[in-house]
């Protein structure tokens, strides 16, 4: 699938000596059957010709706020015109100016009036990519939703050492097509995941050794793919990966089951991923219990969260549970299959003697379905996500093609 066919994507180019990286980018994204329009900041143009830039691109460079074409104010035609603006390379100056909204030339104007997503590909003297003033202009664009991609680490064209050098126009592509990949966009996708910790006393709980790595993959995996994703999670020691994610944290499975039922209504699919503990104390102590000989706890079951999200009778979403298993890993799989009522159960094996995966990076999945099964292999975690979510998507259209 050519990703970027047709994409407008409306190139800003400024002052920085990496510039020379433009010509390969426009090549290769005239190549991927982009369209592409540029516009120059009036340093880039000390450094590079207009000319070669329009023969690449096969169309007017733009650099003059002042330029009309019938009557049409270039700026704000370009503004809308574009389906994403790049920033590339983009020097501490235009960050500058972005992060302020200054609105000086045609390049920061049409910035300050696009609707467009804004990309930037940093480039610049590692002193002045690591200096606070622009750290901060960094951190104040994310949080405004505009990407970030790299800078690289390196030998740079002055001499240093250090993080500032522009990413290389093949990988520029390639985040580009993942970018524009999004066949997940407008879907509503809720990820349980981590363990539950069930409080006994003030200080002491019982849980599992549940990392929370696989759910915390499968959610910037979808976040990626253009979902807008809910996470729940249990308490884990994981930072809440980028994009479209909202995080809600709970600690019970009690906690969890409301987290889940109060925003379920409107999700596409459901993921429940997380470890929740089977039992909870019955008499939750208040205080903390004195030690003694010996302590006997009683315990309750915990209500099952997936079973009661696969019996919805009004907008049930996909249900798609895992099931850790240490032996007949497939069996009890398809058992919890069936009785839950899940459309699709990833099993793994978490017996020691495997590769201990319940708190690593790496596992094995099973998926099994009601008509089907599938290995997906030894492999980093955030790989399985990727490889699960493309089966998830593909069974999800099937099974929804009426
Ligand atoms: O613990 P069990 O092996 O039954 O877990 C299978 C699936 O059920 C998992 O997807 C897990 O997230 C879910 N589950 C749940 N609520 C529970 C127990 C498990 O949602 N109380």
């Amino acid at each position: 699938m050519i990703t970027l066919l047709k994409k407008r994507i409306l190139l800003g180019i400024s002052g920085s000596i990496a510039i020379y990286k433009v010509f390969e980018l426009i090549r290769y994204l005239r190549k991927k059957q982009a369209i592409v329009r540029i516009v120059m900041t009036k340093t880039s143009k000390k450094l590079i010709n207009k000319l070669s830039l329009q023969i690449l691109s096969n169309y007017k460079v733009f650099d003059d706020i002042f330029y009309t074409n019938n009557n049409n104010i270039i700026h704000i035609k370009l503004a809308k015109w574009a389906d994403l603006i790049l920033l590339v390379p983009a020097t501490a100056n235009i960050i500058a100016k972005v992060a302020l909204g200054l609105a000086d030339d045609l390049l920061s104007t049409i910035c300050l009036a696009t609707k467009a997503k804004i990309i930037i590909i940093p480039s610049m003297n590692n002193y002045m990519y690591k200096s606070p003033v622009t750290q901060h202009n960094i951190k104040t664009l994310r949080k405004r939703g505009i990407l970030i991609w790299g800078p690289n680490f390196g030998k740079q064209i002055c001499g240093d050492i250090g993080l500032g050098s522009m990413l290389n126009p093949n990988i520029i592509i390639k985040k580009l097509k993942q970018y524009f990949n999004t066949p997940l966009k407008n879907f509503n996708i809720m990820i349980t995941a981590g363990p539950t910790h069930e409080l006994i006393d003030p200080v002491r709980f019982i849980s599992n050794y549940s990392s929370g790595k696989m759910g915390f993959s499968i959610a910037y995996v979808a976040a990626l793919l253009g979902a807008n994703v809910t996470l729940i999670s249990g308490p884990v020691n994981l930072l809440t990966p980028p994009g479209n994610i909202k995080r809600i944290n709970v600690i019970s499975a009690l906690e969890m089951k409301k987290a889940v039922m109060d925003n379920i209504s409107n999700q596409n699919i459901f993921i429940g991923c997380a470890a929740v503990s089977d039992y909870r104390i019955i008499n939750f102590s208040s205080s903390k219990i004195a030690k003694k000989d010996n302590l006997i706890i009683n315990l309750i079951k915990n209500p099952d969260i997936i079973s009661e999200v696969s019996q919805l009778t009004k907008n049930r979403p996909y249900v798609i549970g895992f099931s850790a298993e240490t032996n007949l890993i497939k069996e009890h799989a398809r058992k919890k299959l069936i009785e839950k009522k899940l459309d699709l159960i990833c099993a793994n094996n978490v017996s020691k003697n495997r590769f201990n995966n319940i708190n690593n990076n790496y596992n094995e999945l099973y998926l099994i379905w009601h008509d089907g099964e599938m290995l997906l292999s030894l492999n980093k975690k955030q790989v399985l996500a990727k490889q699960l979510m493309k089966q998830i998507i593909i069974r999800y259209e099937k099974d929804n093609k009426h």
